[in-house]
C-alpha cells in the first residue's frame, strides 16, 4: 500500500525501495516530496527487517532539482520561516545505508540528495550538476559542502560557478560515483549488490556508517574557524581583561563571569 503522493515505496526481502514519481515534471522536488522521503526512510530504518535503502527515480530522470514553480515566488524571510533545510539534516541520520540509483538527470537539489546517499550506482546515462547558479541562487540543501569535501575545492568551484554537466563517466572518475551500469540493467545489478550488503552483519555496517559520517562532517578547518570565533568572542569579556591584568600584576585574578 502507498499513502504517498509523490513517491513510491515497496519492501522486498531485506530491501526497501524509495521512489521519487513527478515524472511529468523530471521527479521535481517540492517540499510534500522531501518530507515523503524522509518519512519512509525514518520509517524504512525503524523497520527490523529492512537492512538497505534504495533510492530512484521514476520516468526519464532521477530528479531534475528542486521544484522551481515552488520557488520561483518566495523570499528570503520565507525561506528562513520554512527552515525547510532542517529536513535534510534529517537524512543524513538515517542509520541503514542507502544506495543512490541514478538515470538520467540528477541536478541541483537532486544532485544534492544522491549526495546524501551513501552509495551511489549510476546509468552511464546519468548527468549531474548545479545548475542553481544560472537562475541567479546557489545550492542550499549541501551541494556546495557534499561536493567539495568529495571531489575536492578545484573541480567543485568549476562546475558550481559554471553550472555544468557532469558527464555518469567525470562523475565515476571523480568518485561521486560508485559502480556505472548500462541503464537497462541498472536496477537488476544494484539488487543483486543490494542483496550482498544485506547479508553484512547490520550493527557492523551501522557504525561503520556512523564514523564514516563523522570523519566526512568534523572538518580541522570547520573546528578552527569555530574555535577562532570563540577565542575571539572572550576578548569582549571583563574576565579576560581581569585574567590578563592579574598576571601582569602577580597577583590572583577575580573572575566574575562577565
Ligand atoms: N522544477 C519544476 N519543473 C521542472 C523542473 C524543475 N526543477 N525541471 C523540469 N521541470 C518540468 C519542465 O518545466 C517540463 O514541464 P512541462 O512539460 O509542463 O513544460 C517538464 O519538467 C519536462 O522538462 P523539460 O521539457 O524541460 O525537459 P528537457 O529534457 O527539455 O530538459 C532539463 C530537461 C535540462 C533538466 C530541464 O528541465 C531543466 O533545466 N530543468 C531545471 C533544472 C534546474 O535548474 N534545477 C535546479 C533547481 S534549483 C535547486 O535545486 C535549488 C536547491 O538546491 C534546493
Amino acid at each position: 500500500s502507498n499513502t504517498f503522493q509523490y513517491i513510491l515505496t515497496s519492501i522486498e526481502g531485506p530491501l526497501a525501495h524509495i521512489q521519487l514519481n513527478r515524472p511529468n515534471v523530471l521527479n521535481a522536488l517540492n517540499r510534500q516530496m522531501v518530507t515523503e522521503i524522509l518519512t519512509a526512510m525514518e520509517k524504512f530504518d525503524r523497520s527490523p527487517d529492512v537492512h538497505v535503502i534504495l533510492l530512484s527515480g521514476a520516468g526519464r530522470a532521477f530528479a531534475a532539482g528542486a521544484d522551481i514553480d515552488e520557488m520561483a515566488t518566495v523570499n528570503s524571510t520565507d525561506l528562513e520561516l520554512l527552515n525547510q533545510f532542517t529536513d535534510w539534516d534529517r537524512i543524513a541520520w538515517i542509520k541503514k545505508p542507502i544506495i543512490g540509483v541514478v538515470h538520467g538527470f540528477a541536478l541541483g537539489g537532486a544532485f544534492e540528495l544522491a549526495l546524501c546517499c551513501d552509495l551511489l550506482w549510476a546509468a552511464d546515462d546519468a548527468e549531474f550538476g548545479f545548475p542553481e547558479v544560472n537562475l541567479g541562487i546557489m545550492p542550499g540543501a549541501g551541494g556546495t559542502q557534499r561536493l567539495t569535501k568529495l571531489v575536492g575545492k578545484t573541480k567543485a568551484m568549476e562546475w558550481l560557478f559554471t553550472g555544468a554537466r557532469i558527464t555518469a563517466k567525470e562523475a565515476a572518475q571523480f568518485g561521486i560515483v560508485n559502480k556505472l551500469v548500462s541503464k537497462e540493467v541498472l536496477m537488476e545489478e544494484v539488487i543483486k549488490y543490494a542483496l550482498t550488503l544485506a547479508k553484512q552483519p547490520p550493527i557492523s555496517i551501522r557504525y561503520i556508517k556512523e564514523a564514516v559520517l563523522k570523519a566526512v562532517d568534523h572538518s580541522l578547518y570547520e573546528g578552527m574557524q569555530f574555535e577562532r570565533k570563540n577565542f575571539s568572542l572572550l576578548f569582549s569579556t571583563e574576565d579576560q581583561k581581569e585574567g590578563m591584568k592579574a598576571f601582569i600584576e602577580k597577583r590572583k585574578p577575580d573572575f566574575r563571569g562577565k
